[in-house]
């Protein structure tokens, strides 16, 4: 049997951020990020943690499917802002959450996390590793934004998305395929310079604002057009679907323009497509289960709709995942 989602859940900071509170003190307009980003507002969480994120989202995610903590047999976080670098956020969570028998670890793959851990905890679930697998992708990004440049600071937002992977009851029902890449090549273009064996934290490293994203916005733009468009025409060409096949692309929300440019090459409609980057900017690995979740809480999925899960991110990290919906 194929893995599946089970249940599902979101969670963002009350703190909301509006383009004009950039304009008050930065050299940016809300008519610069609204067109060229697609943003328009973003959540800051004020106090705590990423694991904070994932507290509230994964409580709902588990009492939605009915389950306690002592039901959850193992917990991955995707998230490029741990809490810590060690121990693992997994294991945070772990304790805050009271699970008594899961084990668990941390994954890092950036925009694509969500994507490559949903990807793992499947083959988990799949191989009888585990029963199911409590799925965090979350990120507190305002950790590690450059709140003064003003090419990043308005990029990034907070946020959670919580879903339960367990095997599926139905053969036809589940994460049913994916393709996955990564290309170190494109590090250079998307990092976080210090604070890792590289180059330790030093009062150099502050100095030069090396604990903060670095990114060379046109170089990872033309890569995300790219990578994202063909590995979701990839993954559509492989399972012989059509664009009128597809319920809805699931894709990354770093850029407006990278989304509109992926559905235009499988050619599906906006309808079609599920957007919050609006709302809560790039929240790294929270954006596609966020989206499911949105989605999903109002009612716009249904079981056996075929969904396209898109992802480009730093590392280079890309991919697609093919999945019907079961819930
Ligand atoms: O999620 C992980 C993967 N990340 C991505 O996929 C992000 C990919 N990159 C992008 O989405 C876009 O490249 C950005 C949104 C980051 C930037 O958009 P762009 O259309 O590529 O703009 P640009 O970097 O070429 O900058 C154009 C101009 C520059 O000014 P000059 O040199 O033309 O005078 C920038 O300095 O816009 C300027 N600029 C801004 N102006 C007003 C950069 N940021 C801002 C800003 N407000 N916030």
């Amino acid at each position: 049997m194929p893995a599946t989602i089970t249940s599902i859940a979101h969670y963002f900071p009350p703190d909301v951020y509006t383009n004009e509170y950039f304009e008050q003190y930065l050299d940016t307009s809300d008519e610069w990020i609204t067109e060229r980003t697609g943003i328009k507002e973003r959540r800051f969480l004020k106090e705590g943690a990423t694991s904070d994120l994932i507290v509230p989202a994964a409580k709902l995610c588990l009492e939605r499917r009915g389950m306690k903590p002592e039901d959850v047999d193992c917990i991955i976080v995707a998230t490029v802002t741990p809490d810590h670098m060690f121990p693992a956020t997994a294991c945070v969570v772990q304790n805050k959450l009271g699970i008594p028998n899961a084990w668990g670890f941390d994954l890092s793959a950036a925009c694509s996390g969500f994507l490559f851990a949903l990807v793992t905890a499947a083959k988990i679930v799949e191989s009888g590793g585990a029963r199911n697998v409590l799925l965090c992708g979350a990120d507190k990004m305002s950790a590690i934004v450059d709140f003064e440049d003003r090419a990043q600071a308005v990029l990034f937002g907070d946020g959670a998305g919580v879903a339960l992977i367990e095997k599926s009851d139905d053969p036809n029902l589940g994460i049913l395929d994916h393709i996955l890449y990564i290309d170190g090549e494109g590090g250079k273009y998307l990092y976080q310079a210090a604070g890792g064996s590289a180059k330790p934290a030093s009062i150099e490293t502050v100095k030069n604002r090396e604990h903060y994203i670095h990114q060379e916005g046109q170089a990872v733009f033309k890569a995300a057009v790219k990578g994202m468009a063909d590995v979701s025409v990839e993954i559509m060409e492989k399972n012989n679907l059509t664009k009128d096949d597809i319920a809805y692309l699931v894709p990354h929300q770093a850029n407006l323009r990278i989304i509109t440019a992926t559905a235009q090459r499988m050619g599906i409609s906006m309808d079609k497509v599920m957007v919050n980057i609006d709302k809560y900017a790039n929240t790294t690995a929270a954006t596609i289960p966020s989206c499911l979740s949105q989605w999903w809480e109002a009612g716009k999925l249904k079981k056996g709709d075929n969904l396209i899960l898109a992802s480009f991110g730093a590392g280079f990290t890309w991919g697609a995942v093919y999945m019907k919906w079961s819930m």
